[in-house]
């Protein structure tokens, strides 16, 4: 069967796309290479042993995007991780962002609608929930107003899709909602490539456990948590990757409960910022040069997922642990620094 994974050579696609070739998908990606690098599918082949199908191109143009489904008119099933995903500068380029993450979800869907049958998996984010009331966040929990445009992107887009789904009942899709996806494979042949200064706390930390930061600095001490840190869901990237072809399965096999669905994908334990730094000081033998600092404006306290619906309606569970997670990082921050 052949399944599209748009973003294909990015973090989390990447990922994706070996277990989904381990399954004995026929994988094809498309990316545009804007936040990831040709030598992704080098690595995606050392690992399976197959290279899968790739297309460069750039989803905003429509028609290049009608003429691929025109081309691959056997195609079964679509994960969309095509995005862009930096918060900071979506508050700085609304329209870039809205235009890649909305437009481009919905050329997606309006090829979709044409076909007899389709499925669809969306990547979603935790960030919908915003500061949720109760922990662990169950998908019930309410969706808060969006503290940025890359957050808004993620509401509107699953409102997109519920709404493709109850106008053509063809449609079935799946919204992922990902707390946070870290590590690497361990093979040390793929993983995360931030371009320039990373915003996010694990590619951080290696960053400066490798020297090329100075420091790391912790966005605040003064939260109300055990040491006073933010809590977040670190899940393992190749969890969140076996997770995605679990939708899938669901999908392609008819099983889903309404043809559209939500669910968290996390490990359902939270982690303070300092217990990740800690994780990394023991898998890597070194000590972290750290200092706290202010906090950081729009975090929000502590997030984690409740996974109870991912465990048992698709059958899948985070099995890595932090420390797992840390190790993969940071294998794979030596082997590109080397
Ligand atoms: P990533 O940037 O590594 O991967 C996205 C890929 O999409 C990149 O390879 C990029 O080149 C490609 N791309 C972007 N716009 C494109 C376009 N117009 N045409 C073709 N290709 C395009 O990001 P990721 O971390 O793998 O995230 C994947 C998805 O998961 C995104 O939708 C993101 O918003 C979502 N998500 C990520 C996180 C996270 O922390 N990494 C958390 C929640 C949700
Ligand atoms: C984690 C914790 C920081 C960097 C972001 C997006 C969200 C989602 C995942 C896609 C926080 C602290 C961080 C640093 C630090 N992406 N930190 N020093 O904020 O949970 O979520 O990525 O959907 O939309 O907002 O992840 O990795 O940035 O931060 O102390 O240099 O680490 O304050 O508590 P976050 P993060």
């Amino acid at each position: 069967m052949k399944i599209l994974v748009t973003g294909g050579l990015g973090f989390i696609g990447s990922h994706t796309a070996v277990e989904l070739q381990n399954e004995g998908f026929e994988v094809v990606l498309v990316d545009n290479l804007s936040n990831s690098s040709i030598d992704v599918l080098d690595g995606i082949e050392a690992i399976t042993h197959k290279r899968p199908i790739f297309e460069e191109f750039d989803l905003r143009e429509k028609q290049k995007v009608e003429s691929f489904f025109q081309k691959h008119g056997d195609i079964a099933g679509v994960i969309h991780f095509a995005a862009s995903k930096a918060v900071g500068e979506s508050v700085e380029k609304p329209l870039l962002y809205y235009e890649n993450n909305i437009g481009v979800l919905v050329y997606m869907l309006q090829e979709l609608k044409k076909k007899q049958s389709a499925n669809f998996i969306f990547s979603s984010s935790c960030t919908v929930y915003g500061q949720a009331d109760q922990m662990p966040i169950t998908e019930t929990a309410p969706v808060k107003p969006a503290e940025s445009p890359y957050g808004n992107t993620k509401q509107v887009g699953e409102e997109i899709i519920k709404d493709s789904c109850k106008a053509n009942s063809q449609l079935k899709a799946i919204a992922l909602r990902y707390f946070n996806p870290v590590g690497a494979h361990p093979s040390g042949k793929i993983g995360e490539l931030p371009i320039g200064v990373p915003q996010n706390l694990v590619p951080f930390i290696t960053q400066t456990g490798i020297g090329l930061r100075e420091q790391l600095s912790v966005f605040g001490d003064d939260y109300p948590t055990e040491d006073g840190t933010c809590i977040r869901d670190y899940i393992h990237v190749v969890d969140l990757a076996k997770a995605h072809v679990a939708a899938l399965q669901r999908l392609l096999k008819n099983k889903n409960d309404g043809n559209y669905e939500v669910f968290n994908l996390g490990t359902g334990k939270g982690s303070s910022v300092l217990e990740v730094i800690h994780s990394f000081e023991r898998v890597s033998g070194q000590k972290l040069n750290y200092k706290i600092v202010d906090r950081r404006p729009g975090d929000i306290t502590q997030a984690y997922a409740d996974t109870k619906k991912a465990n048992e309606v698709l059958g899948w569970k985070a099995e890595s642990t932090l420390d797992d997670a840390m190790k993969s990082a940071w294998e794979w921050e030596k082997i590109v620094r080397s």
